[in-house]
Order: C-alpha cells, then sequence, then structure tokens
C-alpha cells in the first residue's frame, strides 16, 4: 500500500525539504444530487505527489478519477479531508496559475486559429501580445506543431489538436501539468506517438504530471508511480512504483520489467473489482 506522507526535512542537510506538489489526507467528495441520492465518488484518499513525478491515476469508468484531479484543480470542493498544491490551498495554487489543465476532449475554439488558441490564456491574464506569441510559438514548437499556427483547428488531426491543447496548458509555464484522458479518443498508432511525444516532453521539461487513463500499458509506460483506484467509491488501493528508466522508448514495452509492472496494476485493479461483487 501506498506509505505516507515522506518526512519534511532533508536527512543530509536539516533544511526543510519543499512542500510535495500535492498532499491529500482522508480526502472525500459527496456529489449531492436532485434525487437525494448523494454519489460518494472519492473516500478516503490518502495520496503524496512528489516533484518531478509523472504520476498515472488508473481506475474503472467512474470510479473518481475526474473527480480527484478536478478537486486539485480547484474544480470542485472535497467534502471531507484536506488537500494542498505546492503547500497551499487549492484556489491558491489556480490563482498563482500554478497548474496547466488538459481536457478529455481539446476544446479549442473553431473560431480562433491554433496560435489564437495556445494565446487566450495568456490574454486572458494580461500579458502582452508580443510575449503572448513568442510563447505560443514556443509552445507549438515543443510539441512540434511549427508551421500550423494560422491553421484552425478543425484543418488538425485529433492527435495534433490534442498536442495544441497540451501547448495551450504549458503557455501558462505551470509546474503541474493535470491531463484527463487526453489521447483516450485517439488510434493506437497515433497513441503510441503522442506517449512516446509526452515522455520526451516531461524528461526535458522537468515538469509533474497527474495524468488520467484507463489504459494499464499507457499507465505503465509513462509513469513514475502509479495510482490503483477501486470501482465508486474511489479509493486508492496500491501506489505502484515504476522504476523503469526515465528515458523510455516504445520497445520497453516488450521487456520483462514492463510486464511484471502491468501484471501488478492489473492484480490491483481485479483486487478492486471483487470487493463490490
Ligand atoms: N457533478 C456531478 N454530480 C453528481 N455525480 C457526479 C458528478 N460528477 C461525477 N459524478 C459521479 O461521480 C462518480 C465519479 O465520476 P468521475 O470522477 O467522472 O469518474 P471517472 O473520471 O473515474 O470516470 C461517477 O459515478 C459519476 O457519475
Ligand atoms: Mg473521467
Amino acid at each position: 500500500m501506498h506509505s505516507p506522507s515522506p518526512s519534511r526535512t532533508n536527512g543530509a542537510t536539516g533544511q526543510p525539504a519543499p512542500a510535495p506538489i500535492v498532499e491529500a489526507r482522508s480526502l472525500s467528495l459527496v456529489y449531492p444530487t436532485a434525487d437525494n441520492r448523494p454519489v460518494t465518488a472519492l473516500s478516503e484518499v490518502d495520496l503524496t505527489i512528489a516533484r518531478g513525478d509523472f504520476v498515472s491515476l488508473i481506475g474503472p469508468s467512474g470510479c473518481g478519477k475526474t473527480t480527484l484531479l478536478r478537486v486539485i484543480a480547484d474544480l470542485e470542493q472535497p467534502t471531507g479531508g484536506r488537500i494542498t498544491v505546492e503547500g497551499l490551498t487549492p484556489e491558491q495554487a489556480r490563482l498563482k496559475r500554478l497548474y496547466g489543465y488538459v481536457f478529455q476532449a481539446p476544446a479549442l475554439y473553431p473560431w480562433r486559429t491554433v496560435e489564437r488558441n495556445v494565446m487566450l490564456p495568456l490574454e486572458i491574464m494580461g500579458i502582452p501580445r508580443a510575449e503572448r506569441q513568442a510563447r505560443a510559438r514556443e509552445e507549438l514548437q515543443r510539441v512540434g506543431l511549427s508551421g500550423f499556427e494560422r491553421k484552425f483547428p478543425w484543418q488538425l488531426s485529433g492527435g495534433m489538436q490534442q498536442r495544441a491543447s497540451i501547448a495551450r496548458a504549458l503557455a501558462l509555464k505551470p509546474d503541474l501539468l493535470l491531463m484527463d484522458e487526453p489521447f483516450g479518443a485517439l488510434d493506437e498508432i497515433t497513441r503510441d506517438h503522442l506517449n512516446l511525444h509526452l515522455t520526451q516532453l516531461w524528461r526535458s521539461t522537468g515538469k509533474t504530471c497527474v495524468f488520467v487513463t484507463h489504459s494499464i500499458a499507457e499507465a505503465v509506460f509513462l509513469s513514475t508511480r502509479i495510482v490503483v483506484m477501486s470501482p465508486r467509491p474511489g479509493r486508492i488501493l496500491d501506489v505502484i512504483d515504476c522504476d523503469l528508466p526515465r528515458e523510455r522508448t516504445l520497445d520497453i514495452r516488450e521487456s520483462p520489467e514492463f510486464a511484471a509492472i502491468a501484471h501488478r496494476v492489473r492484480d490491483g485493479l481485479k483486487e478492486g473489482h471483487s470487493y463490490d461483487d
């Protein structure tokens, strides 16, 4: 099972260690409903996410993955427990724009060019036009979309649209990137390509990523840690260290180490199901 929060002091220097990027304790969330049958989406969730980690949340549909991501992003309020984001409340972290959020669907405005979509959050922040454009171009280049700045979203493939929405999240220069099944709707070949691209992007930027998926292979390929969640109400069943080398190519999926981690994730998911049978 997941170990409790690591000590806040660095043993070697005695200096206080930086706050974890995310720390949740006994987190619960109950959605009220119109028919008076409240839905418990999260129950007693304890989770610590360290800086620089790539953490995947995996679990069956409806288990509370999106809810947990939305709580981190201050888009939902927990009904119990505590959560901090970089040592702050989620609201403070949101106001300081410490995270970027990539939604399940690319959510690009069809009447804006790709570049102007990426510039939009910067516009809302009041960043001057020249800087907005420079940042948008830099991030579009990072996701491999140089040359597509003036296209409209509907002129791009699904994979390219999702890359544009990752560029939009990166344009805010967040420490933390929250991604909710960004590649769920894409074909397998495109998804493989984007997984490879994302792992390179994560390594080169040093960001912390929290990534929702229900693909075991995707979780093992991308993550340093995998959080296995139970069917509703979402609880954490296991946190699996994914100690493959940080530098990964797609062939790593053929290795025995990869298979062993995937097996453990599958077992965790099975265990969760038997509780509710
Ligand atoms: N706004 C809401 N009101 C009521 N129930 C909700 C709301 N949002 C999600 N739920 C319910 O909470 C549970 C968890 O949802 P969600 O976090 O979206 O799961 P996942 O992302 O793992 O599929 C589901 O049963 C879902 O129907
Ligand atoms: Mg979801």
